[in-house]
């Protein structure tokens, strides 16, 4: 082969490949990081709700990942209302989504939506809370709901020293939305570790709203997630059942946005941060939150860092759209009723004061201006 020939031959190789990269990483996102295009794209996300932190950090982070690789994407909001995101989960099949990403408000109520969406071909992916009563969910991504709780309840555990007898201490626990699949996860993990204490009489809860089996967890749901319920339920029990000088020492609550209302109502009736104010759990590290926990007027958070989620259900959806196998990490926990969801579970953590720098502000979660460093 003569010089030249071979010469032409790397160009024109040269030429090919370059033009394949081309056509196969077709975008460049905003980061400049290059993502794999995905073909014939069209996903509709349906996120709960605006009024708390996260879903607008799920939404976005997600649409903008979808975006980057080519995709079609309908992000929708429904203001915790459930009638808002069956009409809108409807109008996104009518409009051509091929891929649903749905956190459920109520995973009860979407069947009839879903059996719409899959006589359009759609595939279902419900997104960090499990849809059910259907079997027309195909895969789940969350976080582990058990271990959020379990991680508030052996935290708890520590730093009480129950596990040296240590006590007896007034306990008040919280539970989160009586809709939310989640919140039974997020409560069981925590009463499995603190329930065997009540029963001790090492943990005392004076406003006797100490459910007696995981099951009874709804008893003391707040709706919504709503941080002025939690408030006024606070109040109520602060005003109840602590009258006679005795003192509240730790909280259980299963998130942040209760935990705002909590403190406000712990504020209110006198406690300041220091020696004897109360321990107090969380999720989400929400930015109030870890201010909250900067101050002292919180003790943890348990942290998800909804970035990986969001990059899962996009490793999810590149499957789909290839017709490759979805990768899932569980196929037991999830049972919605109508099927086991095959699911990928990631793994939450705890995030204390000490930790803040390194886990929230050093990953990039939260910048140190949002929380005042
Ligand atoms: C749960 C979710 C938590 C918290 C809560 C309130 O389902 O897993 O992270 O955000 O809802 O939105």
């Amino acid at each position: 082969m003569t010089k030249t020939k071979r010469l032409f031959t790397i160009v024109a190789t040269g030429a090919v490949a370059l033009s394949l990269a081309a056509c196969s990483t077709a975008t460049t996102s905003g980061t400049g990081s290059t993502t794999a295009a995905i073909a014939d794209c069209n996903v509709g996300i349906s996120m709960p709700t605006r009024s708390l932190e996260r879903w607008i950090n799920d939404g976005e982070g997600l649409k903008t990942k979808l975006e980057g690789a080519g995709c079609t994407v309908d992000l929708q909001y429904a203001d915790n209302k459930t009638d808002q995101q069956i009409s809108q989960i409807q109008n996104q099949v009518a409009g051509g989504a091929k891929i649903l990403v749905v956190a459920a408000i109520d995973g009860k109520v979407l069947a009839p939506a879903l059996a719409d969406a899959k006589k359009q071909d759609a595939t279902v992916i419900a997104y960090d809370r499990l849809i059910n009563g259907t079997a027309d969910v195909d895969y789940y991504a969350t976080f582990d709901n058990y271990k959020v709780g379990q991680l508030q309840g052996q935290f708890i555990e520590k730093e009480l020293g129950l596990k040296d007898g240590k006590g007896p201490f007034n306990l008040e626990p919280f539970a989160g939305s009586p809709d939310d699949n989640n919140a039974k996860f997020f409560f069981s993990g925590a009463w499995d570790v603190l329930l065997p204490y009540v029963t001790s009489g090492q943990l005392v809860v004076p406003s006797g709203k100490a459910p007696k089996t995981n099951d009874a967890w709804t008893t003391i749901g707040i709706q919504g997630w709503a941080s002025d319920k939690a408030q006024a339920e606070m109040d109520n029990r602060l005003s109840s059942f602590y009258g006679n000088g005795a003192k509240v020492n730790v909280v259980l609550s299963p998130n942040d946005s209760l935990a705002v209302g909590i403190e406000a109502s712990l504020k209110s009736a006198g406690y300041t941060a220091g020696t004897d104010y109360p321990i107090i759990t969380g999720q989400d590290a929400d930015k109030a939150n870890v201010k909250a926990i900067l101050a002292g007027t919180q003790s943890m958070t348990v942290w998800k860092d909804t970035r990986t989620l969001g990059a899962q259900v996009f490793t999810m959806i590149q499957s789909i759209a290839a017709g490759t196998t979805v990768e899932v990490n569980d196929t037991k926990t999830y049972d919605n009723g109508k099927k086991v969801v095959p699911s990928y579970l990631l793994a939450p953590e705890v995030v204390t004061k000490d930790l803040v720098q390194t886990k929230l502000i050093d990953s990039g979660f939260i910048k140190a201006s949002d929380v005042g460093l």
